[in-house]
């Protein structure tokens, strides 16, 4: 008989600072996130299946800086990031700088599941309709917040006291099933007001987002520029190979980011037996995961 693992979830909507009356809306982000990953855990689904679940959840609600409702770009775009890892086989699919798909997360598990790990641009639109998946216009992507928050920056030469409070909502998620294997994922609109074609740590494999199903899982969160100068997800990673703790590679790894980037930001991960760890150097980080017990534990 198939040995059956106990499943684990946790999914984040950032590390950032986070206006007191959001809040509500971020938790209840997570919870529907939480949710629906659980759902198909529960079900012995796969934890790829759980992981595109949970993230198209946190793509979908308007607080979190990631498919609609993202930032927009200095010429007033939304450009979309995402990608999805699977801890056995290693492989991942990405996607960067789309505008015309309305959750990225199910494009970069398309892509993995073809012969490349990485499309950008009009070239993964152009696989996205060939897979059948439908385009949507690039308006249907802007919340009319963020569309007043570009204004007022744009007027205001960028300063940075208009992006303040106002960015680094990536979300995130990192599943272990029933089989016991993990997966991982990470989804972006990026910064707000970047230069158009900006791609962050997002979806590159090893910056925002890891799965190995010797280590574990990590989804990180923050200011990209920083996270990939030291490869925060696999830096994580190679900690939990190394033996440390999920807290305490959780903590290694922000600290890390801290000490060698200057960088802020955060980190959800599982250990290779779904054990549950994060971190953060900002006000909050929104996050939530699977109690032993089943009860869904969030936070702030
Ligand atoms: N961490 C998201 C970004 O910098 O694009």
């Amino acid at each position: 008989m198939t040995p059956s693992f106990v499943p684990s979830l946790i999914v984040h909507g950032g590390a950032w600072n986070i206006p007191a009356e959001i809040i509500p809306e971020c938790r209840e982000g997570c919870r529907r996130a939480l949710e629906a990953g659980w759902r198909i855990l529960t079900s012995a689904g796969s934890s790829l299946d759980a992981v595109e679940a949970a993230i198209v959840e946190l793509e979908d609600a308007p607080p979190f800086d990631a498919g609609f409702g993202s930032h927009l770009n200095r010429d007033g775009r939304v450009q979309l990031d995402a990608i999805i890892m699977d801890g056995q086989s290693l492989k991942s699919g990405a996607v960067a700088a789309v505008e015309r798909i309305r959750n990225p997360i199910h494009l970069a598990r398309r892509v993995m599941a073809g012969e490349h790990a990485m499309l950008v641009g009009a070239g993964a639109e152009q696989f996205a309709a060939e897979e059948g998946l439908p385009l949507c216009s690039p308006e249907d992507l802007i919340l009319e917040r963020e569309r007043a928050a570009w204004r007022r920056c744009s007027e205001s030469d960028h300063l940075s006291e208009f992006h303040f409070g106002h960015q680094h909502g990536t979300v995130g998620a990192v599943a272990f099933d029933t089989s016991g294997r993990i997966a991982a994922g990470t989804s972006t609109g990026g910064t707000c007001c970047k230069f158009p074609g900006r791609v962050g740590d997002s979806p590159l494999i090893g910056c925002g987002c890891y799965a190995d199903a010797e280590s574990g899982g990590i989804s990180c969160t923050g200011w990209g520029e920083a996270i990939m100068k030291i490869v925060m997800a696999k830096s994580a990673a190679d900690l939990l190979h190394a033996g440390k703790s999920p807290h305490d590679a959780a903590e290694a790894s922000v600290a890390l980011l801290a000490r060698r980037a200057q960088g802020t930001g955060g980190l959800i991960l599982l250990d290779r037996e779904g054990h549950p760890g994060f971190a953060f150097n900002t006000p909050h980080m929104v996050f939530g995961y699977v109690a032993p017990k089943g009860e869904f534990v969030i936070q702030p």
